[in-house]
């Protein structure tokens, strides 16, 4: 989870009661997307990235781990020709509470000189890992470089940062699943769910 996003308010009790199912630990208030929504958009979204790229080759950079999940969706939709890869990320908070820095902890295999370049995101929030990962790739020298979100919360931006596809406008609540984690946990629901935050406001 990024410093700048407060954590959830309960304690999980993921380790204490192992007899309950996932949603009984997670307190989930409600499943913001279902499976059959997700998928039906991510169809949709594919058709559109295409569109854009038709004719072209395109590198997919997925950011570990979050984004892993709905990258294997797109990419299944898709049938131009695409390459991925993947960068890892560290984000350390700091003690003023101001935002995180980040660090790449995991670069790209390859180079994107010259290439048509998608950075595939789970979550666009305060902006400020995508700002970062955003001035690292472009000093390297891409054909071109967009940015595909899974979940955006515009609510939240504090830099503003180019989103230009995205699944789903998400609001200002904590959200797991479809690769979006707390504490590592829950990336693997095939539903985005909303789940209490000390920050979270009633919806
Ligand atoms: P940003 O730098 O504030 O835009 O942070 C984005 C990162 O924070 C995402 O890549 C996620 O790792 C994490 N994050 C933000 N909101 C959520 C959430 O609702 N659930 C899980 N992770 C989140
Ligand atoms: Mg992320």
């Amino acid at each position: 989870m990024n410093p700048g996003h407060s954590s959830p308010a309960h304690s999980n009790p993921a380790h204490s009661n192992p007899a309950h199912s996932n949603e009984d630990l997670l307190c989930i208030e409600k499943v913001l997307f279902t499976e059959e929504q997700i998928e039906s958009r991510i169809i949709e979204l594919a058709a559109e990235i295409e569109a854009h790229y038709r004719g072209r080759s395109l590198k997919l950079i997925g950011v570990l781990k979050g984004s892993v999940f709905f990258l294997a969706a797109l990419t299944r939709r898709m049938s131009i020709p695409v390459r991925i890869d993947f960068l890892g990320i560290s984000s350390f908070s700091q003690r003023s509470g101001a935002p995180g820095l980040v660090r790449i902890s995991k670069d790209l295999d390859d180079s994107i000189e010259g290439e048509d370049v998608v950075l595939i995101e789970d979550i666009v929030d305060t902006g400020f890992t995508l700002r970062y990962l955003m001035q690292t790739l472009a000093s390297r020298g891409p054909n071109s470089l967009a940015v595909c979100t899974f979940l955006d919360r515009t609510s939240r931006r504090i830099v503003q940062v180019p989103v230009d596809f995205r699944c789903f406008e998400i609001p200002d609540r904590f959200v797991v699943g479809f690769g979006l984690d707390y504490n590592q946990l829950y990336r693997n629901l095939n539903y985005v769910a909303v789940i209490s935050t000390s920050r979270d406001t009633p919806m």
